[in-house]
């Protein structure tokens, strides 16, 4: 969603905001604008569209050695050139660029009316220029600071002001804000995607900080301007990985990565001698393993059906009731925090807002919340009691795909290592250490198919409509696969339990509406090819993603095989194919593959 970008230092500050803004594009965003600060003063560009749009209207003497910009993704009001960032208040002076929603701007707005000041746009930010601009204070801290008292909401903030033009002031209540040091100058971020170019060593605020950043470095403070003392430090991260490199797509990209972020998530994990998995990060010893008594598992989207996976391995292999539960519903159901449940979060980003205040709920209840997720250091990591991270590397693509790998083997892990606390032999956990070091290798195989899929994409891309199906372990995995499909390809795509077909959705099944079945090789293969022929009974064109050897009868399908694993880890490898067959019918389409329409990679607002 939103983004922001900022520079100040001794290189013009507009072509670097740009950039970071170019490199934000994938968070989702209608419209993007900019503020430098130079010789001029305070100079403002921002429009509806693209930032290569707002790139080609700047005049071309934009200049200025401090700079703030901003994509954004429209909240209050249409995405409009009045409406983009940054806002500014009547004397120009001020340019604020903020992520998050101010809850209380419709009173801000009518406050400041009837104070005379007027308004142009529809935006909630817009009070916040005005706000600065009017606050008495003798600095810009302190007039940010005074801004802020008035807000109820969440924000992370920039502010640049003509009367102190050595400095940004940032803030942030609960949408992410770093700061990143270079050398004799500085740059600030809500993602670090924006800042890998330049800089590695970075500074991550905390809720309820702001820093006041100069050229030649940064300090930090509560919002009572007393100080925080908050040090950067320098990632362990390969800026390569946020590059598409030879890739058309950053998601075909992340797909081809995902034998080796598979490794990454099981490495110096696994303890062979006892057949169990060790995540450290969790902070469970056994005699408390021993005491938990459910498992309920909290994400959005696809974070959540990869939970469902989750929750269906602890199930089997630990054997403690486990379930999933959409994090953006939890709260709003005001639920019962049992003290013996381990709560899991999971995300990618760590900063999806549902899945956090989901983890905030369960704290503020006493409950204990673990997190896997990828971003290190992100919102959902930190605010977790403990976690472990899925070292997928940077995932740009809005579609997820290597993150969601990562995310089963990562539970694969956590019930394996809960299974072996409790009553899972030590023979089944070497066969599940053996399936899992299998899985690379595995999905290597899959990719090494994809002309196979690409193919049957194409036949799939010219259906207005589809359903995906599966059954117990196989649903997760049409839910994912319908939810990727329709994420790009626009196609309406509606996952079901085959064994639903007859209480209702057959009624649509006709020779325009093909079926993407999942029929894994296992205890209900035999009903899965009964459902088969059901569909192909009414005309409804099928494929089907089994295993090699499974039996379709005569069944008119087009079939893709995928290897085997264990029965329990099997989900991971039939849901490589399903990424495939939605990227190459998205590629088919002409759809933009990393930014689709409507979406956002990190859905940072509720
Ligand atoms: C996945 O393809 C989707 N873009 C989306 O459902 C995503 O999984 C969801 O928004 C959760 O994101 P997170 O993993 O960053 O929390």
């Amino acid at each position: 969603m939103c983004g922001i970008v900022g520079y100040v230092g001794a290189q013009q500050a507009a072509p670097i905001v740009l950039e970071g803004l170019v490199r934000l594009e994938h968070r989702g965003y209608d419209s993007a604008g900019l503020a430098v600060l130079g010789g001029s003063g305070l100079r403002v560009g921002k429009r509806a569209g693209r930032v290569r749009d707002l790139a080609e209207a700047l005049p071309k003497r934009f200049s200025g050695r401090l700079g703030v910009g901003h994509t954004r993704w429209a909240t209050h009001g249409p995405a409009t050139d009045a409406n983009a960032h940054p806002h500014t208040d009547t004397a120009g002076l001020v340019a604020v660029v903020h992520n998050g929603i101010l809850d209380n701007a419709s009173a801000l707005r009518a406050a400041l009316t009837d104070a005379g000041v007027e308004l142009v746009s529809d935006t909630d930010t817009e009070v916040l220029a005005h706000l600065v601009e009017r606050s008495g204070a003798d600095t810009l801290e302190g007039k940010v600071s005074d801004a802020l008292a008035a807000v109820e909401g969440t924000y992370g903030l920039a502010v640049v002001h003509a009367d102190f033009p050595d400095r940004i002031v940032v803030a942030r209540h609960g949408s992410p804000l770093i700061v990143g040091v270079g050398e004799r100058e500085m740059f600030v971020a809500s993602d670090l995607a924006a800042l890998v170019r330049h800089t590695t060593t970075v500074a991550h605020l905390e809720d309820g900080e702001l820093a006041t950043v100069t050229a030649t470095g940064f300090t930090t403070m509560r919002r009572d301007l007393t100080t925080t003392h908050r040090e950067a430090a320098t990632l362990d991260i390969d800026p390569a990985g946020y590059e598409a490199g030879e890739h058309a797509s950053y998601m075909r990209k992340e797909i081809a990565e995902q034998p080796e972020s598979a490794e990454r998530v099981l490495r110096g994990r696994i303890d062979e001698r006892f057949a169990t998995a060790h995540l450290g990060g969790l902070g469970l010893d056994p005699r408390e393993t021993r005491g938990i008594s459910r498992v309920k598992v909290l994400g959005c989207g696809s974070a959540y059906y990869v939970g469902q996976m989750g929750a269906a391995l602890v199930e089997e292999l630990a054997r403690i009731p486990a379930d999933a539960e959409a994090a953006s519903e939890f709260r709003y159901r005001d639920p019962v925090i049992e003290p013996d449940t381990l709560y899991v979060a999971v995300s990618q980003s760590g900063e999806t807002v549902d899945t956090l205040l989901a983890v905030q709920e369960i704290r503020r209840k006493g409950g204990r919340v673990v997190g896997l997720v990828n971003v290190v250091g992100s919102a959902v990591a930190r605010e977790c009691d403990g976690g472990v991270y899925l070292h997928a590397g940077p995932e740009v693509a809005v579609a997820s795909t290597k993150a969601l790998t990562t995310m089963f083997l990562g539970f694969a892990l956590l019930a394996l290592q809960l299974g072996r606390v409790r009553d899972l032999s030590i023979a089944d956990g070497r066969r599940l250490i053996a399936g899992l070091q299998r899985i690379p290798d595995q999905v290597r195989e899959i990719l090494a198919q994809e002309d196979e899929y690409a193919e049957v994409a194409r036949q799939l891309a010219t259906a207005e409509s589809l359903f995906f199906v599966g059954r117990v372990r196989g649903f997760p995995v049409a839910r994912e696969g319908a939810q990727k499909f329709k994420e790009i390809s626009y196609r309406h795509a509606e996952a079901y339990q085959t064994s639903e077909l007859k209480h209702g959705p057959l009624a649509l099944v006709e020779p325009s509406v093909p079926t993407v079945a999942i029929v894994p090789d296992d205890e209900l293969v035999d009903r899965n090819v009964a459902a088969l022929h059901e569909i192909a009974a009414r005309g409804g064109p099928l494929v089907v993603v089994t295993h090699p050897g499974v039996d379709l009868g005569d069944v008119p399908a087009t079939r893709l095989d995928v290897p085997r694993s264990e029965r329990e880890l099997d989900p991971v490898l039939l849901t490589i194919p399903l990424q495939l067959l939605a990227y190459h019918a998205a590629l088919h389409l002409g759809h933009d593959i990393d930014k689709p329409r409507n979406l956002a990679k990190s859905v940072t607002v509720e």
